[in-house]
């Protein structure tokens, strides 16, 4: 029987990161349980996933950002697919708590977000760069948004 070249998908994963990071050179400026996190461009970032969670996520803040960017509060975001890997590409932003503005002068939807995952784009703007888990909080922040004409 031919032998698979990859025995876990993590490893097909980690097969692409190294792409990246060896051939393409892009850094790495951020981990979290789910995607690694490379610096593509000065104005861009790439989420690759880590496991079938960050797939699932990329998949999801894709989706999110597809139907509620009017909301303005989330990063912008695209994805594109790497050896059959959904990668998400999104615009750079500066984590808050590195643009010296205070907690309490964040917009009041930020609190809500987990571990308040927002920093500002290169509009000045806030907006949320972690937010497959935040659909509550999206939701809730686009009031505008009537559920009911919610298509899928
Ligand atoms: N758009 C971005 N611009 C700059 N840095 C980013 C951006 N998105 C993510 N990062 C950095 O990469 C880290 C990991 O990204 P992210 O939080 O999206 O991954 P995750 O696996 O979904 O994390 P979590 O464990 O919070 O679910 C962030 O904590 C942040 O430091
Ligand atoms: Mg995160």
């Amino acid at each position: 029987m031919k032998k698979l070249p990859y025995k876990t998908l993590e490893g097909y994963l980690l097969n692409i990161e190294n792409y990246f990071k060896k051939v393409k050179k892009y850094p790495e400026i951020g981990c979290g349980s789910f995607r690694v996190v490379l610096q593509e461009t000065s104005k861009t970032v790439i989420k690759i996933p880590i496991d079938d969670m960050g797939i699932t996520c990329n998949l999801i803040e894709n989706l999110m950002f597809k139907d509620y960017n009017e909301s303005g509060i989330l990063a912008k975001c695209d994805l594109f697919y790497f050896r059959k890997i959904p990668i998400l590409r999104m615009e750079y932003v500066t984590h808050w708590k590195e643009t010296g503005i205070p907690k309490n002068k964040l917009p009041k939807w930020a609190n809500k977000i987990d571990h308040i995952q927002v920093g500002v784009n290169s509009k000045g703007k806030v907006v949320c760069f972690d937010y497959a888990h935040n659909w509550d909080v999206i939701l809730g922040q686009k009031l505008k948004i009537n559920l009911i004409s919610m298509t899928f």
